[in-house]
C-alpha cells in the first residue's frame, strides 16, 4: 500500500529546501514569458504583457511557491514592478531582491511595500544612498565581483544564508545572461506567447558561443497550456544531481 508522498515527489516539492542543505545555495527558477520568436521585450523596452491573464495567474502561483523574487536595475527603472504576489491567494509575501550595482532604485519606486522583506545588492559603495533606501525599507548589502558588477555567485550563498530555497528569477536579458553564463541557474519556467516580435530583446544576453557543444543543455520536463499560452519547464542537465 502507497503511504504519501513518494521520496522522488517529498524531494522535488522541497528541492529549495534540499538545494539549500546540501549546496549551500538556493535552487535557482529563471522566469521568462516570451514570444514564439523567443523575444521578451520589443526593441523600445516594452513588454507588457507579451502573454495573457491565464500565464501572468500561473506566473504569481509560481512566485508564492519561491522563497524570494529577484530581478535587476533594468527591469526596475523600466517597468517599476511590484513583483509580489497578487493573483492568487498567498500566506505570505515572498522576499525581493534586486541587483543595482550604483544605487539607482528610485526611492519612489512601486516595489517598495510595507511588510516584505527587501534586499539590494550593490558593487559600489554610496553610503547616502544606501541609507536612503534602508530608510525606505530596504537592506543594502555591498557584494562587488572582479568586473565592476554585483558578485552572483556570492549573492546566492549569501541569501541561502537568509534561509532562501527557492529563487524565482524575473529580470531582463542582461540579469539573466550573467546568471546563465556564470552556470547559476536550474531550472528554466518559460511562457511563450502564440505571437511573433521580430526585432526585440531576446531571453538572455550570453556568448556568442563558437560550437554547439558549448550550449546550456536541458532537458524538458513539463510543457502544458496555459489559456493561450505555452508553459514550458526545461530543467539544466543534471543540476538536480546533489
Ligand atoms: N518578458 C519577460 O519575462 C521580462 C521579465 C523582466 C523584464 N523584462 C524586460 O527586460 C527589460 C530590462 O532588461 P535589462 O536587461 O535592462 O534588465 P535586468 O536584466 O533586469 O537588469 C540588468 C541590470 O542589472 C544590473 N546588474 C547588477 N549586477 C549584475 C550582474 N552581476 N550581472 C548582470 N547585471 C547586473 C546591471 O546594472 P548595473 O550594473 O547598473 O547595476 C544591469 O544593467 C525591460 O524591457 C523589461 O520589461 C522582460
Amino acid at each position: 500500500m502507497e503511504v504519501g508522498l513518494g521520496a522522488a515527489e517529498s524531494r522535488e516539492l522541497n528541492i529549495g529546501f534540499f538545494s539549500r542543505m546540501i549546496r549551500k545555495t538556493p535552487w535557482v527558477r529563471m522566469k521568462v514569458a516570451a514570444s514564439l520568436d523567443g523575444k521578451t521585450a520589443l526593441d523600445n523596452g516594452v513588454s507588457q504583457w507579451i502573454t495573457s491573464d491565464p500565464a501572468r495567474t500561473d506566473g504569481h502561483a509560481w512566485r508564492a511557491r519561491s522563497c524570494a523574487v529577484f530581478t535587476g536595475i533594468g527591469t526596475v527603472l523600466e517597468d517599476n514592478p511590484r513583483l509580489d504576489v497578487r493573483l492568487v491567494a498567498t500566506p505570505r509575501q515572498p522576499h525581493l531582491v534586486v541587483v543595482d550595482s550604483r544605487l539607482e532604485t528610485p526611492l519612489d519606486a512601486d516595489l517598495f511595500i510595507a511588510g516584505r522583506t527587501l534586499y539590494i545588492y550593490a558593487a559600489e559603495q554610496n553610503d547616502g544612498k544606501k541609507l536612503a533606501l534602508e530608510a525606505r525599507g530596504a537592506t543594502v548589502i555591498y557584494l562587488p565581483g572582479p568586473n565592476g558588477k554585483v558578485d552572483l555567485a556570492a549573492m546566492l550563498r549569501d541569501l541561502a544564508r537568509h534561509e532562501i530555497n527557492e529563487l524565482h528569477v524575473e529580470a531582463g536579458h542582461k540579469l539573466n545572461g550573467s546568471l546563465i553564463r556564470e552556470g547559476l541557474v536550474d531550472e528554466f519556467l518559460v511562457y511563450l506567447a502564440p505571437k511573433m516580435i521580430g526585432q526585440g530583446f531576446g531571453m538572455a544576453s550570453f556568448g556568442p558561443l563558437t560550437e554547439l557543444s558549448q550550449a546550456v543543455d536541458l532537458e524538458f520536463r513539463s510543457t502544458e497550456m496555459v489559456g493561450p499560452d505555452l508553459r514550458i519547464v526545461a530543467r539544466v542537465k543534471g543540476r538536480d544531481q546533489f
